[in-house]
């Protein structure tokens, strides 16, 4: 996916990404300071948001192979069940019960399968949303922080079901996190945004360990990760 030129004014806030790429079947960051575009990147990318001009090419995806899962997650007034199968239901799909119940089990949620969704731990729900978003097989995921409420062993594991699904079918993720740690683990690239642009995009290694740019060294000089020594 390519994004030229592309503005979305937001009270006074302007988003201005003049060039980014994306490339297909790999695992993107984006990381940057608190406020400075991720969300709304990825809501304009979703189809969500509307954007004022430029231009997004989804090299012959479409809306129907992207998912989000966001920093709060969209949760129905239903099951766990019924939530989970939602994105087959609106494809269409047919419901294997089976692919249902390996999903739930990833998750650790096999016994929660008829609770009602919203009496789930905040840490469950991140983890339906996240497993919900994969059912329907997308070829380009979001994962706007959804991953920052897990405890230490369910992130973890999270961590290893991108791995995994990389090395079968490889799909395309925009991942959004300021945990570093977990970013520098699982990205192929990293893109760092400010005040609107993405003005960096580099190899974790070189994002974390080489960092050249002075806002990326600033960025990550106030952060408590050191990835030296
Ligand atoms: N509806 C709106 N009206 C006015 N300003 C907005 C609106 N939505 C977002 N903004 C502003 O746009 C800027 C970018 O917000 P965004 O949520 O994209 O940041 P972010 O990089 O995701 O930050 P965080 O790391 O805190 O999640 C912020 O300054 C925010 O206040
Ligand atoms: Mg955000």
């Amino acid at each position: 996916m390519k994004i030229t030129d592309l503005k979305k004014q937001q009270g006074s806030f302007l988003l201005n990404v003049k060039n980014a790429q994306f490339e297909a079947g790999k695992v993107h960051g984006i990381i940057g300071a608190n406020g400075s575009g991720k969300t709304t990147l990825s809501k304009i990318i979703m189809g969500t948001l509307p954007y004022d001009s430029g231009s997004i090419d989804y090299e012959g995806l479409t809306d129907r192979d992207i998912t989000m899962t966001g920093q709060r997650p969209y949760l129905m007034h239903t099951s766990v069940y019924n939530n989970l199968i939602y994105p087959l239901k609106v494809r269409n799909r047919r419901i294997d019960e089976n692919l249902v119940d390996y999903w739930l089990e990833k998750a650790g949620l096999q016994d929660k399968k008829k609770q009602y969704a919203l009496s789930l731990s905040s840490g469950e729900q991140q983890k339906l949303s996240f497993i919900r978003a994969l059912i329907f097989k997308p070829k380009l995921v979001i994962v706007d922080e959804t991953l920052s409420n897990l405890d230490p062993d369910s992130a973890d594991l999270f961590e290893r079901l991108i791995l995994e699904q990389q090395q079968k079918d490889p799909i395309t993720w925009i991942t959004i996190s300021h945990q570093l740690v977990h970013i520098r683990k699982i990205c192929d690239m990293v893109h760092f945004m400010e005040k609107g642009n993405i003005i960096e995009k580099a190899t974790p290694q070189e994002m974390f360990v080489n960092p050249t740019n002075p806002s990326v060294i600033k960025y990550l000089a106030s952060t408590e990760v050191s990835f030296k020594g």
